[in-house]
């Protein structure tokens, strides 16, 4: 019997080398690790510990969410590690590091919750926002921190959202239905304050994240891939009739691996075909994958209302930017003009706060809120919202921040 430690990925446990001396009942085909058991490699506790056989961690699937009412992050944080074995360690952090599950190149095969090539874009994403360091200033008079935003006619508790996601099947180990995933996302982040996005994803009918937002009566952004115009029209047309806060194109989906079957075939958009996508609809139109000033300033043009600055958490393009690298550019030129939403490894509230200062007006959180979804629904996602938001306020408080308008470059240092 061995266990391997998803943290430091080395085996931690052979009952046939005998390396460790465990109790074992009799027959038992667990081991009974006692609580205080640590990896004896990097130290990482028994939670880490996934089971193994010739090579290949077992997967239990657990799939009844309110058998876990009353759980905090630690426990969804592990039960994620449980349900994604093999797709992602779910690591302390999560910034791409070359030697997590999820990263290094997998030729071909789907890139589960890793990044596109050898990863350098999803690692570049965190080293990019680590880079800068946040100023403490602790000597001003207490102002609670004012953290609402208005965005689409709608006021939201903290400048902070879901970003879009969707493959369940192809990137997150096929753990629970893609309709519960984007069930999770929406309601977590409408229970928090805010709103959630779901994305769309070849392996389901390309209408279904729209289709759920419309049930849960239009709160929600629903991202359609950049399919052919007359596609997407239609698609826009559906999340109008269905009275959806926001419609989004991740144009830089035009990359996506999975979207190559002649059915189902994505595209580079140009100028005209964002003015069309935006004049189509009365819907606020979000375009997302601009990671450079010009073309932030032709989706301010194409009359869309929000520039989402985003390299797709390193999943399209490797060896590219970081987004906190070409953040404060494209700040710099249109903001004030247009809402700037940007996402990329931000992780905490702390990371929320330096994303802002870079210049967007919300901050976007992939990864840890997919893992949120798959291991506890709405309540694991609100719970997630909930930290970063305490972070947020601490940070804001540590660096003198009264409003979100005092988040600037002089909170920060790199
Ligand atoms: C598993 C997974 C699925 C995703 N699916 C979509 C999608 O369908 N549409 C989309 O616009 N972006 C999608 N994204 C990208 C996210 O919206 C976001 O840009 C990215 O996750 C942000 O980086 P972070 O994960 O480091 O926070 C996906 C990301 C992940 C990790």
């Amino acid at each position: 019997m061995k266990y391997m430690c998803m943290n430091c990925k080395f085996f931690a446990y052979d009952e046939d080398l005998g390396d460790v001396k465990i109790n074992m009942a009799p027959g038992s085909k667990v081991v009974d690790f006692p609580d205080t058991y640590r990896c004896p490699v990097c130290g990482a506790p028994k939670s880490y510990l996934q089971q193994v056989s010739d090579g290949v961690v077992s997967s239990k699937k657990i799939d009844d969410e309110d058998q876990i009412l009353g759980k905090d992050l630690t426990y969804y944080r592990d039960r994620a590690r449980d349900m994604l074995t093999g797709f992602c360690g779910v690591y302390p952090v999560c910034d791409g590091d070359p030697d997590h599950i999820c990263t290094g190149q997998k030729y071909g095969a789907p890139i589960g919750l890793g990044g596109a090539g050898q990863a350098k874009t999803f690692e570049a994403n965190y080293q990019a926002l680590q880079q800068y360091r946040l100023k403490m200033r602790v000597i001003k008079n207490h102002h609670e921190p004012e953290m609402l935003v208005s965005i689409f006619g709608k006021e939201i508790t903290a400048p902070i959202m879901g970003a879009a996601l969707s493959g369940v099947k192809s990137s997150l180990n096929d753990a629970i239905p893609e309709e519960k995933f984007y069930w999770g996302l929406l309601k977590g982040a409408q229970n928090f304050g805010s709103i959630g996005m779901v994305g769309n994803t070849p392996t389901s009918p390309e209408d279904l994240g729209v289709s759920i937002v419309g049930e849960n009566q239009g709160w929600g952004v629903p991202f359609f891939k950049p399919q052919s115009q007359d596609r997407l029209i239609k698609l826009f047309k559906m999340a109008e009739e269905l009275d959806v806060i926001a419609i989004g194109v991740d144009l830089e989906g035009a990359g996506s691996t999975y979207w190559v079957t002649p059915e189902k075939r994505v595209f580079r958009k140009g100028e005209d075909d964002l003015v069309e996508l935006v004049e189509c609809t009365e819907k606020p139109v979000i375009f997302k994958g601009i990671m450079n000033t010009a073309d932030a300033v032709k989706v301010l043009d194409s009359g869309a209302r929000a520039c989402y600055v985003s390299n797709h958490g390193g999943r399209v393009i490797d060896g590219g930017q970081g987004v906190a690298e070409v953040l404060p550019d494209i700040a710099q030129e249109i903001s004030g003009r247009i809402p700037i939403l940007a996402d990329g490894a931000v992780r905490t509230g702390f990371d929320v706060l330096k994303i802002l200062a870079l210049g967007a007006d919300v901050a976007l959180i992939g990864r840890p809120i997919a893992r949120m979804s798959i291991s506890g629904g709405k309540k694991a996602v609100k719970m997630y919202f909930d930290y970063v938001k305490d972070d947020l306020r601490r940070a804001m408080i540590l660096t003198g921040c009264d409003t979100l308008k005092d988040a600037n470059m002089e909170i920060l240092i790199n």
